[in-house]
């Protein structure tokens, strides 16, 4: 049988890095759900398309290929900010949310993270973490991966963006980001990811205990 665990939280929390961690460590399938979103608003930008159109983006969406998403392609902030406004259309949810969930069956294991996968993707999943951490936090961590990567950034810009980028996701109608009932909260703001992963850790293998 197919353990899944569900990791969701806010942009910059952490839940990728932590995502990879996990799923290398159990042999496990990973899904950043978040690129699914970014290549369907890809697709609409590079054709010129409208983003406010809900059935051309619906159509988009359903041609998205698992297997090809690649995050170094999709990471540009104008992606980003294309895929938080579709992200609020419920044809392209429901589209998106279809394949997520085949892919959440794989054997023998899944960690999916993104913003709706314990409440709405998975809801049954073995293990839910909503990773946190606070908006300055994470506007520092994207200016200092910006800056290490030799690029040039301004914090508050970040910041602001961090703040309305959150208040889209978490206002939406359609599958709003909020932690699951039964989700485990992570706040990573004073957490190294290695702490994070360490508590992780903790409750999954109680979670497998459970299923032998
Ligand atoms: O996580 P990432 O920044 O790549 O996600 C881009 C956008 O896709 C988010 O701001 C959010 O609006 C949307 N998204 C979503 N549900 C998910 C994953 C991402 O609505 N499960």
């Amino acid at each position: 049988m197919t353990l899944t665990i569900a990791i969701d939280g806010p942009a910059a929390a952490g839940k990728g890095t932590l995502s990879r961690r996990i799923a290398e460590e159990y042999g496990f399938h990973h899904l950043d759900t978040g690129l699914t979103y970014r290549a369907t608003a890809k697709a609409l930008l590079d054709a010129g398309l409208p983003l406010d159109d809900e059935a051309v983006a619906e159509k988009m969406a359903r041609e998205v290929e698992l297997a090809g998403l690649d995050r170094s392609v999709l990471s540009a902030h104008q992606i980003g900010e294309a895929a938080s406004k579709i992200a609020v259309m419920p044809a392209v949810r429901r589209a998106l949310v279809e394949a997520q969930r085949g892919f959440s069956r794989k054997e023998p294991g899944t960690v999916l993270d993104g913003r709706d996968i314990g409440t709405v993707v998975c809801p049954d999943a073995a293990v839910k973490l909503y990773v946190t951490a606070s908006p300055e936090v994470r506007a520092k961590r994207r200016y200092d991966e910006i800056v290490a990567g030799g690029g040039s950034a301004d914090y508050h810009a970040i910041f602001e963006d961090v703040k309305k980028r959150d208040e889209r996701d978490m206002g939406r109608a359609d599958s709003p980001l909020r932690p699951a009932a039964d989700a485990h909260l992570l706040d990573t703001s004073e957490m190294s990811i290695e702490a994070a992963f360490q508590a992780a850790k903790t409750l999954i293998d109680a979670a497998l205990q459970t299923k032998i």
